[in-house]
């Protein structure tokens, strides 16, 4: 699916800007009701150590975008190589494969001080603030001075598309 919205805006003259200005504040509307739904879908999920207190960044961002049946286009997994992972940096989503055909999804957003994290490293996940790393297995501290793992994110993979649900 592609962003209507922007295209909307883009496309139409000034007259009709007003319109579609007021259409895309009422789709952030609903975008945060979506999102709120998708907090909650993903709390059930849980951080998997019970620790975890900060949303994903991609909850607190209020995307104007509610995602599509089956989520949103992330990456393919041929972005990822196994034993690393990507940072998908406007989606504040970091994916990893630990092993070959195993993708885990965590946000980017640093638990030291929310940072994004910029590289996955020789089995980290490096943030350049204050040089945390989180392990690309489970999103768990490897070096602080972060004292909480990133959280987890979910995703799909269907094929060799990865898909942010
Ligand atoms: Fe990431 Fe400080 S914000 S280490």
């Amino acid at each position: 699916m592609s962003d209507g919205v922007h295209d909307a805006v883009t496309d139409r003259p000034d007259a009709e800007r007003g319109v579609a200005r007021r259409t895309v504040v009422l789709a952030g509307a609903g975008a945060l009701v979506v999102t709120a739904a998708g907090c909650t879908e993903y709390g059930d999920e849980g951080g998997g150590d019970g620790t975890r207190s900060t949303p994903p960044a991609r909850e607190r961002s209020g995307s104007a975008r509610p995602p599509a049946a089956g989520g949103r286009p992330l990456g393919t997994t041929a972005e990822v190589p196994e034993g690393g992972g990507k940072v998908f940096t406007a989606e504040k989503v970091v994916v990893t494969q630990p092993v070959r055909g195993d993708f885990k999804a965590f946000t980017a957003v640093c638990t030291h001080q929310g940072c994004l994290v910029d590289k996955v490293e020789d089995g980290t996940i490096d943030c350049p603030c204050h040089g945390s790393r989180f392990r690309i297995e489970d999103g768990a501290v490897a070096q602080g001075p972060a004292r909480r793992p990133l959280a987890a994110e979910r995703i799909t993979v269907s094929g060799d598309e990865i898909r942010l649900t």
